[in-house]
Order: structure tokens, then C-alpha cells, then sequence
């Protein structure tokens, strides 16, 4: 298989109806690990299904079967690009409320005493339903950054790990510092020592889903809405786990696998427009490879390269600049092959939330603040309230507009 190949930017910005938007143009999206725009095919899904199917899914009659098939082609479709079960997929309605769901579960199974490992690295969302478990009597460790890096050791995990932990949550790529930490290396460490691995790989995946079973998780769970798609949170649990874990949702629905860890129940044009998704990057795959169909995996992995490529090209230029600068403070590694496009930074004597006020105004959205990765701010001695910069971009993302921040930060910066 030839795999040195560009991706051709001009047909993936074709494909995102924000980039012919009037009311969009000059404007730079920068805040994409809050939440990127859709593709086309999402929209036109979510479109579709309100105008032809948007009845109670899965009755007899026309719409509703119509509906029903589609959302049954959602699981079946994510379940294969992660090279799973349609059984291990679960989708809810954000990764927060799917990551308090399983702790609920996995308290139900723990006994006073027994141990949960988080992270000061983490969005809060894998942090605080965990330590919401220390009422019931569950000891809760900190794997703590190395405040000099930002980034986790193993060695620093491998010295929590004993008897008692029953599991460890942690993330595939930290929503500020952007660091991609090695996952199976963990997930095989929390293994050997017996425990459960819980990984949010929510800043992970709007830089191409990953193959699950190589990571070793658990559990993995990110959000479509940073993934092109519609406001919907994926977890996938694996088979065996969700047999062990006690039920979440309606009794009667105790023997199907994704009703049972998603108790608010499904937005039904939402899972449905996860078919967008896929058509997505089934078209991205299909422009640079029109030869064949290829199988889910090997489009999955074709579009992550093309993806990944495309954004280490274009993050280095912002790195240099950012690290060159001596007023810069820039959080993580300096390296783009060893980061996502994630990229947070201070600036020495000014106020973070200022700076992106002042980019707003020049139609460069750069966010600012903790972004809920509150004790990874804390731990690095920075104010919560101001908190950091962070312009966060993705594959769609054109050369220009980096430029354009870079030369916009140029003229502000001291
Ligand atoms: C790394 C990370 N984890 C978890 C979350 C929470 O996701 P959700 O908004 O779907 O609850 C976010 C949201 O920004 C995030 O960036």
C-alpha cells in the first residue's frame, strides 16, 4: 500500500459547509478541542432524519423502521472503524455523563478500602466522577505531572499500583499540554497489577480514531462533537466488562449491551447522524485511495496518517514560534511529532483571557481558561481564572490561517 501521500486540503474543506458560510469568512477556527466544526454529512444527516424519520425509532411503520436502521447502522459502522463490536459501543450524551454512568456502575463493585488511580493531567471529566467514589469509602491516588515537563510518567503510575487498585483512569492526550501519552504501555502496566483501564481519549480522536484493541483500554471515551460530528459521547466498553458491570439502565433492557450503561437513553437523529461521520472519512479515504474500498481498518488507518501528516507540518512552524519567544511560556513539548495540535501557552505580564479577546477581534478564535483541565492549571501555578491560551487546530485547518496567527500574536506579543 502507498501511504506517502498529502492530504488533499482543498477537497477536505469542500466537505465542511462552515468554510463557504458567509458569515464565517475571515474568520480562523482555533478553538477545535472545544469543539470542531461538522462535515457535511453530519449536517445533512441531522436534516434528513428531522424531515423523513424523526418519529419513536424502531416500529413497524415506514419512518420509524427507516429511522431505527440508520441508528443501527451508526453502532455497527463506529464499531468497525474502532475495529470492535457493535455490543462495545455505546453512545451517550456527552463524555462527561458516560464517564459518571460507569463510575456509578463500578462503585456498585468496589468495596471500601479498594483503590481508583486519576490524574492531575486530565479534563475533569475522568477525574471528578472518580473521586466522587471516595464517599463510599474508595481510596483515591493522584498520579501527578511532573510540573517541570507537564507530562505523566509511568514509572511515577508503576509506584501507585498495589493490590487494592481496582482501576486507573487516565488520558490519551491531555486537552492542554497536548502530549500523547502511551497508552498500551499503561493499559498493559494497570493490567499487569490487575486493575481496570479507563482512558479519555477525547483530545485523541479529532486527530483520527484509533484502532481500539491496540491501546489495551477498557475502557475508551471521547466526543463526537470534537470529531466532525453531532453532541454525542462514545464509549466503548469492552464485551466482557459490560457483562460484569451491574446495570445502569432500565431493567428490562438488561440484556442489551448499549442500553445498559446509557440510562438517559439516545438522541435518536444524533446517533443517527454518526453515519455521517463515517461517510466522512470513508470519503477522505476514497479521494486519496479511489482504487479501492479498503477495509474499515485500513481506511481508518490511511485517513489517521493523512490526518496526523497534514497537522505535524503545520504545528511545527507554531511551536518554533511560540518556543522561540521570550515571553511565551509554551505548555508541552516543543516537538509536533510528539504532540497534537493542542497548544496552550502564557505570556509573561499579560492576562491570557485579554489576548484572546484581542485575537477574537481579529477573527482568530483562540479560547482561553482551564478548560475544565482545572487541576492540570492549578498544579502548574497558574491562576484558574486567566488560565492559559490555547489555539487548538486539526487536519481542515489551512497553512494560511496558522500563519495568520502567528503573525498575529507577532504584532501583540511584547
Ligand atoms: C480531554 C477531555 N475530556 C473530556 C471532556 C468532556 O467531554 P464532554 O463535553 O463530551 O463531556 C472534554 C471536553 O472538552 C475534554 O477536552
Amino acid at each position: 500500500m502507498t501511504l506517502a501521500m498529502t492530504l488533499d486540503l482543498d477537497f477536505v474543506r469542500s466537505q465542511f459547509p462552515a468554510f463557504s458560510e458567509p458569515s464565517l469568512q475571515g474568520f480562523a477556527h482555533f478553538e477545535n478541542a472545544g469543539g470542531s466544526y461538522a462535515c457535511g454529512q453530519v449536517v445533512e444527516s441531522l436534516d434528513r432524519f428531522y424531515r423523513q424519520t424523526k418519529v419513536q425509532p424502531y416500529h413497524h411503520f415506514a419512518p420509524s423502521r427507516l429511522g431505527g436502521e440508520q441508528m443501527d447502522r451508526a453502532y455497527e459502522r463506529m464499531a468497525a472503524w474502532l475495529n470492535v463490536g457493535a455490543d462495545e459501543v455505546h453512545f451517550g450524551p456527552s463524555t462527561s455523563l458516560n464517564t459518571y454512568v460507569l463510575a456509578q456502575a463500578l462503585r456498585q463493585k468496589l468495596a471500601p478500602g479498594d483503590e481508583v488511580v486519576v490524574t492531575n493531567q486530565d479534563h475533569e471529566a475522568n477525574v471528578g466522577a472518580w473521586r466522587r467514589l471516595e464517599a463510599s469509602g474508595i481510596a483515591v491516588r493522584e498520579w501527578r505531572i511532573d510540573p517541570d515537563t507537564c507530562e505523566l510518567h509511568v514509572a511515577d503510575l508503576a509506584a501507585l499500583l498495589n493490590e487494592r487498585t481496582r482501576a486507573v483512569a487516565f488520558t490519551h492526550c491531555s486537552n492542554i499540554v497536548g502530549s500523547i501519552n502511551p497508552v498500551r504501555e499503561i493499559c498493559d502496566l494497570v493490567h499487569q497489577a490487575g486493575a481496570l483501564a479507563i482512558v479519555d481519549g477525547v483530545s485523541f480522536c479529532p486527530h483520527g480514531m484509533p484502532d481500539i484493541p491496540s491501546t489495551g483500554a477498557d475502557v475508551y471515551l471521547f466526543s463526537l462533537y470534537k470529531v466532525y460530528g453531532p453532541h454525542l459521547g462514545v464509549m466503548v466498553m469492552r464485551r466482557e466488562l459490560n457483562g460484569e458491570l451491574p446495570l445502569q439502565g432500565h431493567f428490562f433492557n438488561a440484556d442489551k449491551p448499549h442500553y445498559r450503561f446509557t440510562p438517559a437513553g439516545p438522541d435518536h437523529a444524533q446517533v443517527a447522524a454518526v453515519n455521517g461521520v463515517l461517510d466522512y472519512m470513508d470519503a477522505v479515504f476514497a479521494r486519496h485511495h479511489p482504487d479501492r474500498p479498503g477495509s474499515p481498518g485500513e481506511r481508518a488507518d490511511v485517513v489517521r496518517r493523512l490526518m496526523r501528516d497534514q497537522e505535524t507540518r503545520l504545528l511545527q512552524p507554531l511551536l518554533d514560534y511560540l518556543s522561540g519567544h521570550p515571553a511565551v511560556n509554551l505548555i508541552g513539548r516543543t516537538q509536533a511529532g510528539q504532540r497534537a495540535p493542542t497548544v496552550a501557552f502564557t505570556v509573561r505580564g499579560r492576562s491570557s483571557d485579554a489576548l484572546a479577546r484581542q485575537l477574537a477581534a481579529e477573527g482568530l478564535g483562540v479560547g482561553a481558561g482551564d478548560f475544565y483541565a482545572y487541576r492540570l492549571v492549578e498544579a502548574l501555578g497558574l491562576d484558574n481564572a486567566d488560565g492559559v491560551v490555547r489555539a487548538s487546530f486539526v487536519h481542515y485547518t489551512a497553512p494560511e490561517e496558522v500563519d495568520r496567527l502567528i503573525g498575529a500574536l507577532d504584532a501583540m506579543l511584547p
